[in-house]
């Protein structure tokens, strides 16, 4: 099995909304696949990890990346992998928001990633990767305020 975590930017069209509604089609298309991960948005950022046959991960990553959802693709991990770090969840998705920009909203962001991280026991480098990208736009924007 391999696993592949990349960033992106994505446009104006792909709100929570626009996802929420669209997803259910591609948790299908991972499902047939044998593909599970997760998908994180954190203001116009978007972060992905997958986790599956390497040919079906490849596959998959080619499609996304053309995707004119988004921009910007650019892989940051991928590895062989011999366990799942989200065997359950054909696509979790989670959309961050901040909830005001203060010191005690990034501190409750910062704690429920921590919770969230350790929930789905990150058992391969790039999972780790995936949490500590997240974790470090979080605090760099909370180290601005
Ligand atoms: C950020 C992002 C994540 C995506 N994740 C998946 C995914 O996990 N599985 C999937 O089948 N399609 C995913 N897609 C959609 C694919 O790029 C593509 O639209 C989809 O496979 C359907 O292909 P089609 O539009 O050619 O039918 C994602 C798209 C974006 C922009």
């Amino acid at each position: 099995m391999y696993s592949l975590s990349y960033e992106s930017i994505h446009n104006g069209q792909l709100r929570e909304v626009e996802i929420e509604k669209i997803i259910t089609k591609w948790r299908e298309y991972n499902k047939a696949n044998s593909i599970t991960g997760c998908l994180m948005t954190y203001k116009h950022k978007c972060i992905q990890i997958l986790e599956g046959p390497k040919d079906a991960i490849k596959a998959l990553y080619n499609t996304i990346e053309s995707d004119n959802r988004h921009h910007n693709t650019s892989i940051f991990s991928e590895n062989p992998i011999d366990e799942r770090a989200f065997p359950e969840f054909t696509m979790a998705y989670l959309p961050i928001t901040l909830e005001g920009k203060d010191k005690s909203g990034f501190q409750r962001l910062k704690m429920n990633i921590a919770i969230l991280s350790d929930f789905t026991n990150p058992v391969h480098t790039t999972a780790v990767l995936f949490w500590k990208k997240i974790k470090e736009y979080i605090d760099s924007d909370a180290a601005s305020i």
